[in-house]
């Protein structure tokens, strides 16, 4: 399992990083047996998973069921725990709660935005912090590309250096220019890990119903469709119904 100063290494050896979300006990292990670098238990899995409209309508007790599932799936890969939407709300709560996730085996947490003192407080406490900058879907008002005009990227970047010198080993970036990405990759020390952030972030994430293809709904322009198991899933279950009907 590759621990937080590993993945540092891996940036500064030039080698990318891999990781993908993931949120069961089964596509844990396939991702484990694949050789992925980290799994991401994402927020997203309210939508993917859960059927809901926005991430922010997960809470804790939904992804604590969730990251204990990936962690037993995958005990020997570094898995990041998302911090769902008010989960971080002031540095106290997110410890508690980021310990929970570390109690399962998680051996990270990865925290959108720049809630006031939580980072740090995390970090001085000994977990280990991926910060997430650029679109925040936990609570974006529309889900277009971020950093375009001067300011915002002046923003991001700001941001993005914060959340190094308080010692996050790992930044997701999220639909940012690819310009903008190359820049704050080569200006911080943490790793960074683009989701729609250009080719030359030190490693990439994608969520995994996007990667390989588990559902009818367009990808995102940055999502690169790897497998296509929806079919698959549907043919196997037309062929499955078929047998039944002719008894076996
Ligand atoms: O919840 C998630 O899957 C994420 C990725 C989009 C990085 O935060």
């Amino acid at each position: 399992m590759l621990s937080p100063e590993q993945i540092k290494e891996k940036k500064t050896a030039g080698k990318k990083i891999s990781m993908i979300t993931a949120y069961d006990f089964a596509f844990a292990q396939m991702a484990e047996n694949a050789g992925i670098d980290q799994i991401l238990v994402g927020d997203s899995l309210a939508n993917t998973m859960l059927g809901y409209k926005k991430t922010s309508d997960i809470g804790m007790e939904e992804m604590l069921i969730f990251v204990g599932a990936v962690c037993r799936g995958a005990p020997n890969t570094h898995v990041v725990a998302d911090m769902p939407f008010l989960s971080d709300k002031d540095p106290q709560t997110a410890y508690d709660n980021a310990r929970r996730f570390m109690d399962l085996g998680a051996s990270s947490v990865k925290i959108e935005g720049n809630p006031v003192g939580v980072r740090e407080f995390l970090i001085s406490k000994g977990i280990p912090v991926c910060a997430h900058h650029g679109l925040l879907p936990q609570t974006a008002k529309d889900f277009h590309q971020k950093g375009k005009t001067e300011e915002e990227a002046r923003n991001i970047v700001a941001d993005a250096k914060a959340s190094d010198n308080m010692g996050c080993f790992e930044i997701v970036l999220e639909h940012i220019p690819e310009s903008l990405g190359t820049l704050i990759t080569n200006q911080v020390s943490a790793a960074t890990i683009g989701i729609g952030g250009g080719k030359f972030t030190d490693g990439q994430v994608l969520v995994m119903h996007d990667a390989l293809g588990m559902h009818l709904g367009k990808n995102p322009p940055f999502a690169t469709k790897f497998a296509n198991i929806y079919d698959a899933a549907v043919e196997g279950f037309r062929k499955y119904i078929e047998a039944v009907n002719e008894k076996l």
